[in-house]
């Protein structure tokens, strides 16, 4: 009933001409994209040549972050508005990276939120914990305050349009993946969060992704789990080939 949702997020790789030959490449790979949406998180700069190349195509664009403001004196930031205009559909909120490097917190995390779904852009919102939060036990505790957090205000008919990236820090390009079993008891605690805030029934229609060291050769095990709706792939996903095969096996 959830239809899966396979996400690239790129980080800082790849040129406008580097992505325009990724996608070429790509579409010569796949053409049925029946039974998985299909999201390539793209850096600013390849945003706007993805989307004429994309025309037509099943495939969607995300951007990897945005500014909460909706205009302003911000030096280097970009808005909502502007990453709608430039074709983007999602939009990565609250990465690890963005709340490791740049100091992002739950309550940005949530205004961001806010600002995208006021430009139509959906969010992906990441969450998860590092390894001494994992080693103290804390996971589903601050997966939970994160979770909680970001929804804050958001409505119950937004909630079902939104995803939930869970992304152990620990399992990021590390090459250590969390068991499918350990991955899926927090995606599953997770949706429950989301039932207590507003019900089974929307809890039930959140997509909920795993991310971290996801591969072609682990993504079955993973979506075979009941509360893994998906993947948020870094870097399996910069080459054609290994997105290709991810697709296939995210379906
Ligand atoms: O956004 C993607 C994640 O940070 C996972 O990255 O697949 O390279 O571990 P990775």
């Amino acid at each position: 009933m959830r239809k899966p949702i396979l996400a690239g997020n790129w980080k800082m790789y790849k040129t406008v001409s580097q992505s325009l030959s990724f996608v070429e490449h790509l579409q010569g790979l796949v053409d049925d994209l029946e039974g998985v949406d299909a999201v390539i998180c793209a850096p600013f700069p390849s945003l706007y040549a993805l989307k004429s190349q994309l025309e037509g195509s099943s495939i969607k664009l995300a951007a990897q972050n945005l500014h909460q403001a909706e205009e302003g004196a911000y030096t280097g930031e970009v808005s909502a508005l502007m990453l709608q205009d430039v074709g983007a559909h999602y939009v990565i909120i609250g990465h690890s990276e963005r709340r490791q490097y740049f100091g992002e917190t739950d309550e940005s995390v949530n205004q961001k939120v806010h600002a995208a779904f006021k430009h139509g852009l959906l969010p992906i919102i990441c969450v998860g914990e590092d390894l001494s939060q994992r080693e103290q036990g804390t996971t589903k505790q601050l997966v939970e305050e994160q979770v909680r957090a970001a929804l804050s205000g958001v409505t119950a008919d937004d909630v079902t349009r939104l995803v939930i990236a869970y992304e152990p820090i620990w399992a990021i390009g590390t090459g250590k993946t969390a068991t499918a079993q350990d991955a899926n008891e927090v995606c599953a605690h997770i949706r429950s969060v989301v039932g207590e805030m507003y019900g089974k029934e929307k809890a039930d229609g959140v997509r909920i992704q795993y991310g971290g060291s996801v591969k072609p050769e682990n993504i079955e095990e993973l979506m075979a789990q009941p509360d893994i709706d998906g993947a948020l792939v870094g870097g399996a996903s910069l080459d054609p080939g290994s997105f290709a095969k991810l697709l296939q096996g995210a379906r």
